[in-house]
């Protein structure tokens, strides 16, 4: 974390989990053990059918409701996908894009990743842009490369004054669901290279001013270690984020 150069983010991404009913008592649980806790945005990510919920249940409160993915197309024959001026609608500022489990299963590339941050921004959203290595890459030592390429590839087109909107995600692939967090030590290196990478884009001053999160396995035990460092500006959270208890004790790491 740098707070004197950019903000902290603190995004639970609930996935394919949680009714509206479940949604709604989760954030109303929630809400008391983060109040006034406003070092850090707080995000929760929500399915679509439980937006709704979870926004009536966090009125009042310092926490915000997103969406997990968003098509880039404005409207048309595209069954089953939901447009960034519907997500508008509904009163949803900010949404994932890129996960790896929508790259993985649902075929997403790096092109429609691009277009659908697109999409996201020109409909006023925050983007929280997902990349990150899968476990193949890292032993072949290309890490590096990968996060680059898929920043310059995720970004292309997108202005400085855009990039506002953008809030990047580094989630090692092998990191997610699996309990292996990376080493603080990884986490800060590759978050490092996503800022560089921003820097050669964009400039060395616009790239500090972008909130890198990283993602993956990070729970209650890690966080603070992993936020310790310079270039972590947060997290996106998926198990975590189900539990109360263990998501406030993450927002409590950003302070
Ligand atoms: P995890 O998921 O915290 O359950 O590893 C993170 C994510 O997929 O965003």
């Amino acid at each position: 974390m740098n707070p004197a150069k950019r903000r902290t983010v603190i995004a639970g991404n609930w996935k394919m989990n949680m009714t509206p009913a479940e949604a709604a008592a989760l954030v109303r649980e929630t809400a008391p053990l983060v109040a006034g806790k406003d070092n850090c945005d707080i995000i929760f990510c929500a399915p679509y059918v439980d937006i709704a919920a979870a926004q009536e249940a966090a009125k009042g409160t310092n926490i915000k409701i997103g969406a997990e993915n968003v098509h880039f197309a404005e409207a048309g024959a595209y069954t089953g996908e939901i447009s960034a001026k519907m997500l508008g609608a509904c009163g949803v500022d900010y949404v994932i894009v890129g996960h790896s489990e929508r790259r993985q299963y649902f075929g997403e590339t790096d092109e429609t990743v691009n277009l659908r941050t697109k999409a996201a921004i020109a409909a006023g959203m925050t983007v929280i842009l997902c990349l990150g290595e899968v476990k193949e890459q890292r032993l072949a030592g290309i890490t590096d490369e990968v996060v680059a390429m898929q920043t310059k590839l995720d970004l292309a087109g997108i202005s400085a004054e855009e990039l506002k909107q953008v809030i990047i995600a580094y989630e090692p692939v092998w990191a997610i669901g699996t309990g292996l967090t990376a080493t603080p030590e990884q986490a800060e290196e590759t978050c490092a290279v996503i800022r560089a990478t921003l820097a050669k884009l964009y400039g060395e001053e616009v790239a500090e001013t972008v909130t890198i999160q990283y993602g993956g396995s990070m729970n209650d035990k890690n966080a603070a270690e992993l936020l310790a460092k310079p270039n972590v500006d947060g997290g996106l959270i998926g198990g975590a984020s189900l539990k109360a208890a263990a998501f406030a004790a993450i927002v409590d790491a950003a302070q």
